[in-house]
This record gives C-alpha cells, sequence and structure tokens, in this order.
C-alpha cells in the first residue's frame, strides 16, 4: 500500500505549472491547497483532482501582493500539521519598459516574486524542521541567470534563485530540502496575460508545463538544488560564466530588439 505523502500547497494553482504540479501531485496522493486569484478556475480543478484521485483538495484566494492577503496565507500555513510540501510558483511578467511600467505593478513583482516566497517559508519551515521531514520548490526563471535591458522580472528571480540555495544550505542537514527550480519558456497563460501574440512558430518551441514540473519532481528526488529543466536552457546559463560581461550584455540586447520589450522566461 502506498504511504500517504501528506499535503501540498502550492501558490499560483490555477494555470499553467502551477496546475501541472497539482495535477502531478494529486496522482501521486498528496492532499492539496491550491492558490490563485480566479475561483472557477481552483474550484473545478479542487473537484477534478478529488474526484480522480481520491484525494482531499482545497483552495485559497489570495492576492499575494496585498500584505493582508499574504498574511492570511501564512497563518492558514502553519495550520496545516502535515505540510511537506510548499510549492511557491506564482508569478508574473511585465510588457513595457520599466520606466514607463506602472510603479505599483513593479512593486507588486517584488511581493509576488520575492516577499511572498521569502514570508511563507518562513511560516512553514519552522515545523517542517521539527519533524525533519519537507521540501518546498520555488519557481523561479532561466532568467535569473540572464540580464535583459529593464527587466526587473530578471532580478527578481535571480534573487529567489539565490535564496533557495541558501536555505538550502543551511536545511538539507536537517531533513529538508529546498530547490531552485529554473524553467525556460513554457506553455502556460503566462505571455498572452502579458498580451504577447503567442500564435507563431516561436512558442511552438516551448516546453510543455508537465515536462518541466516531470524535471523539478525528478531533480528532488535526486537532491538536486537548482533544476533547470531542458538541454538548451542549461547551455543557456552556462553563457554567463564563461562568456565576458560585455558579450552577454550584448546578447541581452539584442534579444530584447528581437523579442519586443515583455519579459521572456
Ligand atoms: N511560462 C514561462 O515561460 C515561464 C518560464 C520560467 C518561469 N516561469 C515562472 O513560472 C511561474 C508560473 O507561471 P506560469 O507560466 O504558469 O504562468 P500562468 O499560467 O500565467 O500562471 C500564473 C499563476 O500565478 C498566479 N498569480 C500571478 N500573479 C499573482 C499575484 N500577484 N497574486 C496571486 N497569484 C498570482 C495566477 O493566479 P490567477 O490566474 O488565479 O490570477 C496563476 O495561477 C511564475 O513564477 C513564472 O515567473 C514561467
Amino acid at each position: 500500500m502506498k504511504t500517504n505523502p501528506g499535503t501540498a500547497f502550492i501558490t499560483g494553482a490555477s494555470a499553467g505549472i502551477g496546475k501541472a504540479f497539482a495535477r502531478r501531485l494529486a496522482s501521486e496522493g498528496y492532499n492539496l491547497i491550491l492558490h490563485g486569484r480566479r475561483e472557477p478556475q481552483l474550484n473545478s480543478l479542487c473537484e477534478e483532482l478529488h474526484s480522480q484521485h481520491g484525494i482531499t483538495a482545497e483552495y485559497v484566494i489570495a492576492e499575494l501582493s496585498n500584505p493582508i492577503d499574504l498574511h492570511a496565507l501564512e497563518e492558514r500555513m502553519r495550520t496545516i500539521p502535515d505540510l511537506t510540501l510548499l510549492v511557491n510558483n506564482a508569478g508574473f511578467g511585465t510588457i513595457q519598459s520599466f520606466e514607463n511600467e506602472d510603479i505599483g505593478r513593479l512593486d507588486a513583482m517584488i511581493q509576488t516574486h520575492i516577499t511572498a516566497p521569502a514570508r511563507l517559508m518562513h511560516a512553514v519551515l519552522p515545523r517542517m524542521l521539527d519533524r525533519r521531514q519537507g521540501a518546498i520548490i520555488n519557481v523561479s526563471s532561466v532568467a535569473g541567470f540572464l540580464v535583459s535591458p529593464g527587466s526587473l522580472y530578471c532580478a527578481t528571480k535571480a534573487a529567489l534563485t539565490n535564496l533557495s540555495e541558501s536555505l538550502d544550505l543551511q536545511v538539507r542537514d536537517k531533513g529538508v530540502r529546498v530547490q531552485a527550480f529554473c524553467p525556460g519558456f513554457t506553455r502556460s497563460e503566462f505571455h498572452q496575460r502579458m498580451g504577447v501574440d503567442t500564435s507563431g512558430d516561436f512558442f511552438k518551441n516551448f516546453m510543455s508545463a508537465e515536462q518541466v514540473v516531470d524535471a523539478s519532481l525528478r531533480a528532488l528526488k535526486r537532491g538536486k538544488v537548482v533544476c533547470i529543466p531542458g538541454l538548451r536552457y542549461k547551455l543557456a546559463v552556462l553563457a554567463p560564466r564563461f562568456l565576458p560581461k560585455k558579450v552577454i550584455y550584448g546578447l541581452g540586447y539584442v534579444y530584447r530588439r528581437i523579442r519586443g520589450q515583455s519579459d521572456g522566461v
């Protein structure tokens, strides 16, 4: 008989990568608490996963850039006795150049990509450490290894990757693991939400959300701290280590000229 893997909490589970995590973890027998902002999507996903896998699936609505919502989420997490996995996945990109972007949206990006994961980890770690059991996956990005003109997105993801590695160093010998999960281009609602036309050939080469989630969970089992799915993205993150900064800046600039101002990955 399969052992009960416990409860997983996933932020941004109403779409894309978060939804793929939810489906995969439900199939492995996890009970789920799914976070997002769109109730109909979360409600139907919970019903689907409960009826297909017999697990319990609840949802919680919260705007992560709202400190009151975030505080309520932290309190909720402290009350889950068997929380074994936290997936900090929620995130978004922007389309405008830095100086033209709404400052509230930029601030929300910092809250969503850095403050929320940090606070949620702070809420769950004491209990995980007491039980000497648990894992955290922070959905960062290949973008965190790169620079792109005016991109706060790259900067927030660099911070999240760094924080994940630093925390893993602190907790790994205490039975808990933290993964910096850094996908490249992945099919989801991410690019449409920025108003990017995703019908072109460029988008056909994206990895699927299921593929990247599979890579993350395999890497977690192997104890890998930084997970970068796909050979081309593994090679892309090596470039900044070996090429001179001048070349990297040039590539970042050319990339933005070709792809437009939107956050890539
Ligand atoms: N797609 C890519 O190419 C790619 C590549 C590398 C990394 N990533 C990262 O992967 C993660 C998931 O993105 P995705 O591609 O799956 O995008 P997605 O399909 O647009 O899903 C984003 C999820 O995050 C939630 N969310 C976004 N901002 C939020 C906020 N301020 N407060 C609460 N919830 C919020 C959304 O909730 P609602 O829909 O309910 O509003 C949704 O569930 C993000 O962190 C992204 O940076 C994506």
